[in-house]
């Protein structure tokens, strides 16, 4: 279980993320909703150790991940996909699958297989640079190298981000079939009607606070996520 509580975090005098609390359980599939400049990037990037400067408390099963570093967060367990895909570009799909494992808690040659299972596509592709896949494709990769780390959590920050309607439908069938097999994830997503009809559980962010939580059902009700984010 993923534990965030009275989480601040900010840029200088810059306020992005205040005292905000949120949990994901085991096997859960949350969303983090929310206009653009909300937090919540800066909310998963606190998280998972990529900006630290931070208070409040964040933990991962037992053990408090606040402190570590985004290597030790990702040994600990918690592997996030960032906003962009990072993915390594002179080096083949295969390469960069290898080297995302090392980084992990496993070394466990099912994962690779794994990955190709999920992403017939990258199966196709390994052998090729990554830096010349296309976007949709590029986005599967940088799943399939957080998935590379076996994380307890995956976290994703926008992974539709840009792509084409059928390549996000094909991004979203692979999160949900995670999802069915098991995997807890807390997923930032601007399409709000997508994140709904698949998470257990959501959030809603404005000006770094949270302000609406609940079953997707009842923030499909929500006056205020209907206005915002479904009209
Ligand atoms: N590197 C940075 N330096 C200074 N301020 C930043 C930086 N990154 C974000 N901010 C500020 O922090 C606030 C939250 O930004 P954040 O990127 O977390 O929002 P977001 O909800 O992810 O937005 P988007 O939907 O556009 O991705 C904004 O006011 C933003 O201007
Ligand atoms: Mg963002």
């Amino acid at each position: 279980m993923l534990n965030v509580s009275k989480l601040s975090a900010s840029y200088g005098a810059i306020q992005a993320v205040r005292s905000i609390d949120l949990s994901v359980m085991p096997g859960q599939f949350t969303v983090l909703l929310g206009a653009n400049g909300a937090g919540k990037s800066t909310t998963l990037r606190s998280i998972a150790g990529l900006h630290r400067p931070v208070t409040g408390a964040i933990s991962l099963g037992n053990r408090e991940i606040s402190r570590l570093s985004l290597h030790n967060v990702v040994r600990a367990g918690l592997a996030m996909v960032p906003e962009g895909r990072m993915v390594v570009a002179p080096l083949t799909v295969e390469e960069n699958l290898e080297l995302s494992s090392f980084a992990g808690r496993n070394k466990d040659a099912d994962l690779v297989d794994r990955v190709y299972e999920l992403f017939p596509r990258l199966k196709e592709r390994r052998k090729q640079r990554a830096g010349l896949l296309s976007g949709g494709e590029q986005q599967m990769l940088a799943i399939g190298r957080a998935l590379m780390t076996k994380p307890q959590m995956l976290v994703l920050d926008e992974p539709s981000m840009g792509l084409a309607p059928a390549i996000v439908d094909l991004v979203f069938e692979a999160i949900v079939s995670l999802h069915k097999q098991g995997q807890s994830i807390l997923l930032v997503e601007q399409n709000a009607a997508i994140a709904l009809s698949v998470c257990d559980y959501g959030y809603v962010m404005r000006r770094g606070h949270i302000v609406v939580e609940g079953t997707p059902d009842e923030l499909k009700k929500n006056p205020e996520v209907l206005e915002a984010y479904l009209s």
